[in-house]
């Protein structure tokens, strides 16, 4: 069978991550979240005080690009992938509130993006990878064989956000975390280098009412029906 890049993307938190996992252990195929790049460079900025109250100091950052590495390995225990800023693992860090505070600030820098995309064109020339994200259907892979651009409404994402770091152990809020999907939708939208938008070519999936059965099965059968 053919391989083929499949670029998810879509609104924060309406389980892209997870679809694309699951799709690519099903099919065999390698999984890349490039959402958890940009969030390791927001958490350098963060450990590094590049930021002061919500300014990022571009100018610093932009010097210390070639200091930041990011690299995705396998969990020996898991098995999941997860992801490493220099060799070490920050997998938990990249999902607090505080870094998703600032990705989207960090995520519109175009010196930040062409890098990443760089990088994530690296990944995919194998073929064989599913990769999520906001701009891969548009930018980073335009000539990807399938594309999904997943949606759900603001509460339902909320409601995940919230139920996801609440099972990790945290105490989130579910207003705050609504806020922050609502802030980040409107800048990852508005935003000029890739802003976030469906590809023509893209297969819509508005995933509010769906359980993680029916769209498995869905993913399952694009897939199929592109690779025939
Ligand atoms: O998990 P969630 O969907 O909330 O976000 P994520 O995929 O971890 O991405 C975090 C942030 O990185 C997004 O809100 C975007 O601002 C940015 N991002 C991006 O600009 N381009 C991508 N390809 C992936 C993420």
């Amino acid at each position: 069978m053919k391989k083929i890049i499949i670029a998810i993307d879509g609104f924060s938190s309406c389980g892209k991550s997870t679809m694309a996992k699951s799709l690519a252990r099903n099919i065999g195929y390698l999984y890349f979240d490039s959402g958890a790049m940009y969030r390791a460079v927001a958490l350098y900025c963060l450990r590094n005080n590049l930021i002061e109250g919500d300014k990022i100091d571009t100018v610093k950052l932009r010097e210390q690009m070639d200091n930041i590495k990011i690299t995705f390995e396998a969990d020996p225990a898991t098995k999941n992938s997860v992801t490493l800023l220099n060799g070490v693992n920050v997998e938990h860090e990249i999902r607090s509130l505080e870094v998703s505070r600032m990705v989207s600030q960090v995520a519109a820098l175009d010196f930040v993006r062409s890098e990443m995309v760089e990088q994530q064109r690296n990944m995919g020339k194998q073929k064989g990878i599913v990769m999520d994200g906001r701009d891969i259907g548009t930018t980073v892979f335009p000539d990807a064989e399938l594309k999904i651009f997943v949606t759900a409404s603001a509460e339902v994402r909320a409601q995940r956000r919230y139920d996801e770091l609440k099972a990790r152990g945290d105490n989130p809020d579910y207003n705050e975390i609504l806020e922050n999907v609502q802030l980040r939708d409107h800048i990852d939208q508005t935003r000029e280098v890739s802003p976030l938008k469906k590809a023509d070519d893209a297969l819509l999936l508005d995933n509010s009412n769906m359980t993680r059965e029916e769209q498995e099965q869905w993913l399952k059968e694009q897939f199929i029906a592109h690779t025939r």
